[in-house]
């Protein structure tokens, strides 16, 4: 099958989910009672040449790989390339593009989202669907944005593969990819974080109730670090942008203030 088959495919198959379909039947009944109760036994192969000892599949530790690929970036550039060459994470398979990040590397703020949705993994880029309108909107309203040279933003997320149907990433998903993110930390040195979301706070705090945690100023890879709300829960429960008004306050005053703890 080439990829357009593929992503076809998986078109159809995401919207008959979206519909509702739990199982896949085929057209014809089958009644499986039919089938005859005596089936051929396979003839075994016959080989003239000795059998081999079978080989021993060597277990990989996803997350050790993960850590040594990260280690050994120097630079953004590299850290890109490494995650793009990083097979242990099923998610990949799945997923059209890669989503690295967006904004301006060396912004004094670095936000961190969950995961690609459905636009980011067409775009290639985090945050450009509904959520991501509402985040431009929101980072507008304290005069940053992802492309502003006077007041950048840089955005990255906990993922960089979509999970099929915006599923909750898995505790794997997160150990293997999250050294990636830390060293993604490192080289892209902000001042401070924003961590949007529950999953961004369980990888970066190891906590999660973003109800309890966010607007209250933490530490997270070493860095001052402020929970926030996700827009897309904000898209669904309007009612508290008054928090995340805020938080936002709150952030742009830390960055008027400096940032030392
Ligand atoms: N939600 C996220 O957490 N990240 C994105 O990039 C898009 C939606």
């Amino acid at each position: 099958m080439d990829s357009a088959d593929f992503y076809s495919e998986l078109a159809l198959l995401d919207w008959q989910v979206d519909l509702g379909a739990t199982e896949a039947i085929c057209d014809a009944p089958v009644n499986r009672y039919d089938l005859p109760d005596v089936m051929e036994k396979p003839k075994p192969a016959v080989s003239a040449a000795p059998v081999a000892a079978p080989l021993v599949a060597q277990s990989v530790d996803p997350v050790a790989v993960s850590t040594q690929a990260a280690q050994s970036a120097r630079t953004l550039d590299d850290l890109r390339a490494a995650m793009a060459n990083y097979d242990h994470c099923a998610l990949k398979k799945g997923a059209r593009n890669m989503v690295f990040a967006d904004g301006i590397p060396g912004a004094r703020v670095m936000l961190v989202g969950e995961a690609p949705g459905r636009d980011e993994d067409r775009a290639g880029k985090p945050f450009v669907g509904a959520a991501g309108q509402l985040l431009d909107k929101m980072l507008a309203a304290i005069n940053m944005g992802r492309d502003r040279a006077d007041a950048p933003v840089y955005i990255t997320n906990v993922l960089p593969w979509r999970p099929p149907q915006n599923r909750d990433p898995k505790p794997d998903e997160i150990a293997m990819m999250k050294p990636f993110l830390l060293r993604h930390i490192e080289l892209a040195a902000p001042e401070v974080l924003v961590v949007v979301g529950n999953w961004s706070c369980q990888t970066l705090l190891g906590k999660r109730g973003i109800t309890r945690l966010r607007g209250e100023w933490t530490q997270a890879a070493g860095l001052p670090a402020l929970p926030m709300f996700h827009p897309a829960y904000l898209l669904r429960s309007p009612e508290f942008k008054r928090e995340a008004w805020a938080d936002l306050l709150s952030l742009q005053a830390r960055l008027r203030e400096g940032t030392t703890p």
